[in-house]
């Protein structure tokens, strides 16, 4: 690790990192206790830099270490290799930041990040992570609901779909100068999907800011869809009337579909759906059966009615 990189993550050390699982549990559930009460700025030197509420869509599965949440990564714009996010993010910039916002909203703009966030409730939401890779992870979020900010924004009628884009920045992104993705990397929702509860943008994890290699400073989160849905470091959003272009759709299509909901029987062409291995399980964890929309189909299957998910994958 650099010095620089030492420095920029020395200040995110929080006591998720040096705490065991069972004592962060415990905290956390302080925590939202004296968030309720609004004592979140008393609870100490050591307490969260993000305040925020607890959610009823959390899972109440045991979330992986922040080791694990930052130390296995995809972020392609620092490199191919799972620990490149970690080693290759530390010049990264992600203050100050602006999100432009355009294309069908009745207020079109570029928005400071602080401006954003003012008078936005955070919510921490423990959702299970499922890549399209076939591993997943189980990561305590702080953020909000999309819909929040498309609501703020005003979406015409006639907008269809989202589009989202990721930072350009080759300089401090070293993965941005190979050229076999078409930078920047690119994801979009149908509107009604992006305006669903389950579907946020998320500005932190385990309490504290989100960290470079997790997409910082916002990066969207759909925890029914495969992870590459989640796209990070975003400084774009368009309402569009039409399916907006998808990197890994762009890459391979036969492979990489544009809902790219979880689905343990649609295999990808060259491996089976069907389970996962949750990283930090261990060598004789084994691997575990991958459930339907990443078991979220109570609240998401509705989306779907109609429509043949082995076709539309
Ligand atoms: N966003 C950008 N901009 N670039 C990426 O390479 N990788 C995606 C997604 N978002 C990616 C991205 C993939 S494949 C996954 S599985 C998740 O981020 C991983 O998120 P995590 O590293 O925070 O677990």
């Amino acid at each position: 690790m650099t010095r620089d990189m030492q420095s920029r993550l020395g200040p995110r050390i929080g006591w998720s990192q040096v705490t065991p699982r069972a004592d962060y549990l415990n905290r956390r559930q302080l925590m939202a206790g004296a968030v309720g009460l609004g004592l979140a700025g008393l609870a100490g030197p050591a307490a969260a830099k993000l305040t925020y509420i607890p959610s009823k869509y959390s899972t109440t599965e045991t979330p992986n270490t922040l080791e694990e949440i930052t130390g296995y990564n995809n972020f392609y714009e620092f490199g191919t290799d799972k620990s490149d996010p970690k080693n290759y993010s530390g010049q990264f910039q992600p203050e100050p930041w602006t999100v432009e916002i355009g294309g069908m909203v009745d207020r079109p703009g570029t928005w400071g990040l602080d401006d954003i966030l003012k008078d936005v409730t955070l919510e921490e939401r423990i959702y299970r992570l499922r890549c399209v890779e076939a591993w997943s992870m189980v990561i305590p979020w702080i953020g909000f609901p999309l819909k929040t900010l498309l609501d703020k924004a005003g979406v015409q009628p006639g907008a269809k779909f989202v589009a989202f884009e990721t930072v350009m920045r080759p300089e401090e992104m070293p993965g941005q100068r190979a050229r076999w993705i078409e930078w920047p990397y690119r994801e979009g929702l149908r509107l009604d999907e992006a305006m669903h509860p389950l579907t946020i943008l998320a500005t932190g994890l385990y309490g504290d800011p989100l960290p470079n290699q997790n997409g910082a400073p916002l990066r969207l989160v759909v925890p029914w869809k495969y992870g590459f849905k989640g796209i990070k470091s975003i400084v774009k959003i368009s309402l569009v009337p039409q399916e907006p272009k998808a990197t890994w759709k762009m890459l391979q299509s036969n492979e990489y579909g544009f809902y790219a909901n979880v689905n343990p029987k649609v295999d990808h062409p060259r491996w089976s759906q069907a389970t996962e291995r949750r990283i930090g399980a261990g060598l004789f964890g084994g691997r575990q059966e991958t459930q339907m929309f990443n078991g979220y189909g109570e609240q998401v299957a509705d989306l779907y009615k109609g429509m043949d998910l082995a076709k539309d994958y």
